[in-house]
């Protein structure tokens, strides 16, 4: 292939040396044959707009946006998907002749690991969403698309659960609370969206939301079990995932975005759990 005929993408954060991403598309152009070439690219955290400019000028035909400019890419956009403005958040640019469309395929990538890769069905299932910041807003409104039979947020501070059941009310109903709100109550599906994994720390939970059936799901991921899957289990849960399935499927979402092909998944995801 001739480098120059190569279509450039990128993903851009600060950090961004431990991204994953480049890695991962790299593999999809390789499967889908796609001329195309895939790089990580650092920003000062004040130079966003630029950067993406300078990337965009020398002919870049989209970027994946993380942490922390999933908000700054959001205002950068010059039109947005639906799921872009409810998660208000984008992780997906893709440049077209005079226009930016910023999408979030972080929520359908969500989804897409539950039902395709895990076997689980959302459908009529009673979920309960751990956490009301940036990464729970993100994953609301494909989930309720899935036409689950309850979608309850706990949250450390239930006036933000609340504020997302206003916010989402014409996509589904949601039931808000705090965790404790929910002791008692078992949950097919229970999701972590807060930080608390970050920093190895474990949301104040009870210990009677899980049952034996239930799949209890990490949307960070490390090397170890995280301290709410290890809860999890503990306490029952006998179907447990982290996020690598989800970091994987969003990708393949803004691939299927900008390239018109679908990836197939599961061998790079069964190749990143080998290098955790
Ligand atoms: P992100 O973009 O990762 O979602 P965020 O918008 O700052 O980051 O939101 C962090 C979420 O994790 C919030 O729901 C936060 O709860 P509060 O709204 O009460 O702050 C939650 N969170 C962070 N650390 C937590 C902990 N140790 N226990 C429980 N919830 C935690």
């Amino acid at each position: 292939m001739v480098t120059s005929k190569l279509d450039a993408y990128a993903v851009i954060g600060n950090p961004i040396s431990h991204s994953k991403s480049p890695l991962i598309h790299t593999a999809f152009a390789q499967q889908t044959d796609q001329a195309m070439k895939y790089e990580a690219i650092l920003s000062d955290t004040d130079k966003f707009n630029k950067t993406v400019a300078n990337f965009r000028q020398q002919g870049g035909k989209g970027m994946n946006v993380t942490v922390p400019f999933k908000l700054d890419a959001y205002e950068f956009a010059t039109h947005l998907t639906e799921r872009a403005k409810l998660a208000q958040a984008v992780n997906t640019l893709k440049f077209e002749d005079n226009e930016i469309l910023g999408d979030n395929t972080d929520g359908a990538g969500l989804v897409r690991d539950i039902e395709t890769n895990l076997g689980i069905e959302i459908n009529s299932k009673h979920v309960l969403l751990l956490g009301a910041g940036g990464a729970a807003r993100g994953v609301i409104l494909p989930i309720l698309n899935q036409n689950p039979a309850t979608l309850a947020i706990a949250n450390r501070t239930p006036q933000k659960a609340q504020l997302l059941q206003q916010q989402f009310s014409s996509y589904g109903d949601i039931i808000p609370g705090g965790f404790m709100d929910f002791s008692g109550q078992q949950f097919d599906i229970i999701i972590n969206a807060t930080s608390a994994s970050l920093n190895d720390a474990l949301p104040a939970l009870p210990s009677n939301i899980f049952t034996d059936g239930s799949l209890a799901y990490d949307m960070m991921y490390s090397n170890e079990p995280t301290r709410f899957l290890i809860f999890a289990q503990q306490n029952g849960a006998q179907h447990l995932a982290d996020g690598i399935g989800m970091l994987v499927e969003q990708a393949a979402e803004s691939f299927y975005l900008w390239r018109g092909v679908r990836p197939e998944t599961k061998s790079i995801i069964t190749h990143l759990k080998t290098l955790s």
